[in-house]
């Protein structure tokens, strides 16, 4: 019967909860009660009026997990750009920028919203291995940090550009350093096999082109060897010294090295980030301080994304329909691949919490679903087996630890409306739901 309910008030489910729940020991009741530590029942509430999905941003984590990383990052010495492709919501690059740290960015759109958003040029840093000549004039018309440079070609065409429009363009070179990061293959990019960066073999005739080129200022040498890298020590130890080793090999042949920069890659606790909500930004940075060889005037610097809004962000959804097939059973859920494709795209896991069932006084048996999302696609699944209580139609669901490469990689693909942000500061102006029960 409950299943004809509408989404909010789903009706004999909800009720029968309520008036038995009392019947059922406390300790279940409390255990299920706090075991979201991020969302209190107060916010849970007010989720319940407000139109699903939506990008939920947490603003008080988002703040002390930015204060930290500035925090650790004096006090061993390195230059903190953000990595602007991760989160381009604005209220989150202001404060960042407010904050004095610099962008990293890939692309010229980017280049330009990070400067909207706050970012002076000369701390805007921009990466990428195929920059069209529009991108390159608007970046050289800012007056960037650095065009992290990936190709030799790419250094001509910036040194002809800067020539012809009277310029002079900071370059920096984006070196594969052929480290394996150990983690997913999508986001390895710092071996040979990848795109990116300059190689070893053509070292020789870079370092002539850079001493050649008229229109530019060679500043540095630039590395990221993937993402979500969780074994930080061994990996990012491994990064530093071989980078001293390129270093040393760049200043043996006349270049003066002032910039280092080791890129990004913090991972994140998908599993867990309740218990990791702030990403471990000591361990990192302490590593690198211990690991890089670095002169008075040479500045050390990194470009964390994941790391810095990862945790901030839930991607709410409602439970629409649920569904026993012939083997399994389905949670279909309003949220799809659409908003979100790190499930389909790299097989990623999310944490997946039903939080209509954690306001309940009424503690069922877990039972496995297969949670999927409304998209035309097989693969636009969030979980498949994955234990929850008790779900119905109307639940409200959280997928955890989506506030990087999140909204950002969300797509209209099959005509979806994108999921719109709402922050935790300002939940009463978020969009309601419209209830098409009521006549
Ligand atoms: N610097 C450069 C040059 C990069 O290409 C990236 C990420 C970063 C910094 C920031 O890395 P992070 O600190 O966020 O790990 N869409 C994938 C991640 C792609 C990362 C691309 N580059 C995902 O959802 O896992």
């Amino acid at each position: 019967m409950y299943q004809y309910y509408n989404l909010r008030n789903y009706g004999f489910f909800r009720y029968f909860c309520n008036r038995f729940g009392d019947k059922f020991p406390q300790e279940a009741k409390l255990n299920w009660i706090t075991q979201d530590k991020m969302l209190d029942i107060n916010t849970i509430e007010k989720f319940d009026k407000i139109s699903t999905p939506f990008y939920y941003y947490d603003m008080e984590l988002f703040h002390k997990t930015v204060d930290y990383a500035a925090e650790m990052a004096e006090r061993y010495g390195v230059k903190i750009h953000y990595a602007v492709k991760a989160n381009v919501e604005r209220r989150l690059l202001e404060y960042i920028s407010g904050k004095g740290f610099g962008a990293d960015c890939v692309s010229g759109n980017e280049v330009l919203h990070a400067h909207d958003c706050g970012f002076p040029g000369d701390k805007i840093v921009y990466a990428g291995v195929g920059k069209s000549d529009k991108e390159i004039y608007n970046a050289l018309r800012i007056g960037i940090e650095a065009f992290n440079c990936e190709s030799l070609q790419e250094i001509y065409v910036i040194n002809e550009m800067a020539n012809v429009h009277g310029l002079k363009a900071n370059v920096s070179v984006r070196i594969n350093p052929d480290i394996d990061a150990h983690t997913h293959k999508y986001v390895t990019t710092g071996l040979y096999e990848n795109k990116f960066g300059i190689s070893q073999h053509e070292f020789d005739k870079l370092i002539d082109i850079l001493k050649k080129s008229e229109h530019i200022n060679f500043i540095g040498l630039h590395f990221h060897i993937g993402s979500q890298i969780t074994r930080v020590e061994e990996v990012f130890g491994l990064e530093c010294r071989r980078v001293n080793e390129i270093v040393a090999y760049f200043e043996r042949n006349g270049l003066t090295v002032r910039n280092i920069n080791l890129g990004g890659g913090l991972g994140v606790d998908y599993d867990d980030p309740d218990e990791n909500a702030i990403p471990d930004f000591e361990t990192w940075f302490r590593t690198i301080s211990e690991n890089i060889e670095r002169r008075e005037d040479q500045t050390v610097h990194v470009e964390p994304g994941r790391s810095l809004v990862a945790q901030c962000a839930t991607l709410i959804s409602r439970v629409l329909f649920v569904k026993s097939g012939e083997t399994k059973n389905f949670l279909i859920m309003d949220a799809g691949m659409n908003d979100l494709i790190r499930p389909a795209l790299y097989g990623a896991y999310h944490k997946i919490e039903n939080l209509s069932a954690s306001q309940r006084t009424f503690y069922p048996t877990h039972q496995a679903y297969d949670i999927v999302g409304p998209v035309c696609e097989s693969s636009d699944v969030w979980g498949a087996g994955r234990l929850l209580p008790l779900s119905v139609r109307g639940d409200l669901m959280a997928i955890r630890s989506t506030g990087a490469y999140g909204q950002v990689m969300a797509s209209r693909y099959n005509m979806k409306d994108l999921a719109p942000s709402v922050f935790s500061d300002a939940l009463d102006s978020a969009p309601a739901v419209v209830d098409y029960f009521e006549k």
